[in-house]
């Protein structure tokens, strides 16, 4: 008797996991748009109570009581439910900023029995492109403030590039590529730009520069001449 019964609790345990795994969503979403974080349909049931417990930045949390037709919340007026609680107690969250990062925990009661559902929000962040030319090293490629980190490659390839990376407080990072040598028979450098949110080639002709050293070229030679 008491072996079926830790069977039981074996396959019980087993569908628990399974149930937690499956209700486990990684939700990616750009700074600024709308985040709509799902719970469970409510539709074949009746709802008692829902809260959402909501562990980012802050912690804070929103709650329904059917038979009050009742919420009670103490987060930011960014969050909202998206549609009336008894049907579907999804939350929104619009616009979404990087300090709503972090881990968002549906808990509903009904008559059918408690359940919970758990999100993990992440904010990705697209950086700000340009591509630039300096003096000392030909051409720099920016990518700045951009969640994740960017990645940044050249056309044509060079091995003579190199990159710098800053991270701000508030999770984005700026990365700097710079390149020092180009095909002198292509004066046309363009910087490649890879990032979830976003991807984008710039272009920079260097022929201006160049024009400068063959006329720097063409007065070292006059003076040569001259002395010659
Ligand atoms: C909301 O209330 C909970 C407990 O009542 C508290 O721990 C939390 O800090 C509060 N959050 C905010 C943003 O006030
Ligand atoms: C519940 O309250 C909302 C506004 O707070 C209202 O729009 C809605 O009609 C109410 N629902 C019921 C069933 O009373
Ligand atoms: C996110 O929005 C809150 C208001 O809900 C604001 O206080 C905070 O500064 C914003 N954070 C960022 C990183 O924009
Ligand atoms: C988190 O909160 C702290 C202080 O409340 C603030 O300095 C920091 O910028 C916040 N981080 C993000 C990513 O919003
Ligand atoms: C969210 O949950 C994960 C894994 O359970 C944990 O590593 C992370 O620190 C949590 N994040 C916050 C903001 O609580
Ligand atoms: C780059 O490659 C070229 C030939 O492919 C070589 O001559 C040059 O030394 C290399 N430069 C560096 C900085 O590795
Ligand atoms: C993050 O911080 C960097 C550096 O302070 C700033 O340039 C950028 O605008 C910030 N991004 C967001 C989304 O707040
Ligand atoms: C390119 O190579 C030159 C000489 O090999 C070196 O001085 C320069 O720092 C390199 N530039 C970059 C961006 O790696
Ligand atoms: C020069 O490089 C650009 C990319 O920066 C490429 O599109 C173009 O076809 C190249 N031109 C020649 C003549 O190789
Ligand atoms: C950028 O250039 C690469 C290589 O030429 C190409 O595969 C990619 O589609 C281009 N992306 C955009 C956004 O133009």
């Amino acid at each position: 008797m008491s072996q079926t019964w830790s069977v039981l609790a074996a396959l019980l345990f087993l569908i628990f996991s399974l149930v937690e795994g499956s209700a486990y969503n990684i939700v990616n979403v750009e700074a600024g748009d709308e985040a709509v974080l799902t719970c469970a349909s409510t539709s074949k049931m009746y709802l008692v109570m829902v809260t959402w417990e909501i562990k980012s930045n802050t912690s804070c949390s929103l709650a329904y009581r059917n038979d009050r037709n009742e919420t009670k919340l103490n987060c930011s007026e960014r969050m909202m439910w998206k549609y009336s609680p008894d049907r579907d107690p999804a939350l929104r969250i619009y616009p979404v900023n990087l300090s709503d990062e972090g881990n968002y925990t549906c808990e509903i009661a009904t008559d059918m029995g408690n359940f919970h559902f758990s999100s993990s929000l992440s904010v990705i962040v697209p950086p700000t492109v340009t591509l630039t030319s300096d003096k000392s090293r030909v051409a720099v490629c920016q990518a700045a403030a951009g969640k994740p980190a960017a990645k940044i490659s050249w056309i044509p390839a060079s091995n003579n590039s190199s990159e710098e990376e800053f991270k701000h407080g508030n999770g984005t990072v700026t990365r700097v590529s710079y390149i020092g040598w180009v095909n002198s028979m292509n004066t046309t450098v363009t910087c490649l730009v890879t990032h979830p949110a976003m991807n984008q080639n710039l272009s920079l002709d260097l022929s201006g520069k160049k024009h400068h050293s063959v006329i720097a070229c063409h007065h070292s030679l006059m003076i040569l001449c001259v002395f010659l």
